[in-house]
């Protein structure tokens, strides 16, 4: 067994936030309780995860109500509540009291959460729902894109934390779309830039994986091919990442703590190098 990489120092990396969806999305394959996302939270825990994040969707179909309220009872590291911005879902998280909330668009057709957050459409009552979870006592993110107008709108809502969509990178790293990586990882870096001098604290997520690639990432050697989720974590404004999909996927292969030390490792080796 290899767990050590959980024991690396993360000083100055950014926080995990584990997303334990896909394993509710597991159990709801056959209806019954197994495995459970609240055992798979513990577990996370235990591996090292800094923060359980979660989607209570409106149509509950992976996390569940009462999912919600079994991590709240049980779970000694943050929640990172997931939802979209209605009236019965802020309800639920004045309730659950969640240490942070995370504000996503919300589409029924949809996969998983496709885009960001429309903030400038959306303002007046996306600044209500900020004030409302503010007062709630929880901190709040908003899911957006990188996008210059959505960033200052996130400010102008109020929002503490903005955490960037980080799906186009995500899918340019699979495809092998050099041109494409470079092309998301400007924006994404700009983006963080912007939201910096605005005074947000800045997040991302949505796609993130480990390398099945070996070509060499921007300001790595050769020899050092970086993850999708490497290269997102290099970057310095970076206060956290949320990583599920592809983190509960290398689970299925090695095992729920080894994938927790297998990215926790890789998110600690791109701030080493870029440091160097
Ligand atoms: N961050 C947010 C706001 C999300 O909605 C999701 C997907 O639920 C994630 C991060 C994690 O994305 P993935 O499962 O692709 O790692």
């Amino acid at each position: 067994m290899n767990f050590s990489a959980t024991h690396l120092t993360t000083h100055g990396a950014p926080l995990l936030g584990v997303n334990i969806d896909h394993v509710a999305t597991l159990r709801n394959a056959r209806g019954g309780r197994f495995p459970d996302p609240v055992a798979a939270a513990l577990l996370a825990v235990e591996g090292g995860a800094d923060i359980i994040t979660f989607h209570l969707r409106e149509d509950r179909r992976h996390i569940r109500d009462d999912d919600v309220v079994r991590l709240k009872a049980s779970v000694a590291v943050p929640l990172n509540f997931e939802a979209a911005v209605t009236d019965e879902m802020l309800g639920i998280i004045e309730r659950t009291r969640p240490e942070h909330v995370c504000l996503v668009p919300e589409r029924r057709q949809e996969v998983t959460t496709e885009g960001g957050l429309d903030v400038v459409v959306q303002l007046a009552r996306i600044r209500d729902a900020c004030s409302r979870l503010a007062a709630a006592g929880s901190r709040v993110s908003l899911f957006i894109g990188a996008d210059p107008a959505q960033i200052e709108a996130a400010a102008h809502a109020g929002a503490p934390c903005v955490e960037l969509h980080t799906g186009a990178l995500a899918n340019a790293w699979w495809n092998g779309d050099a041109a494409a990586v470079q092309a998301e990882l400007a924006r994404l870096k700009a983006g963080l830039r912007l939201a910096h001098s605005l005074g947000l604290r800045t997040h991302a997520g949505h796609g993130l994986a480990l390398n099945e690639r070996s070509s060499a990432a921007p300001g790595m050697e050769a020899s050092a091919p970086i993850s999708s989720t490497g290269l997102v974590a290099a970057l310095p404004e970076i206060a956290e990442l949320h990583i599920g999909h592809a983190l509960i996927g290398q689970a299925v292969f090695v095992g729920l703590r080894q994938a927790l030390a297998d990215f926790k490792a890789e998110i600690v080796r791109a701030r080493q190098v870029v440091s160097l």
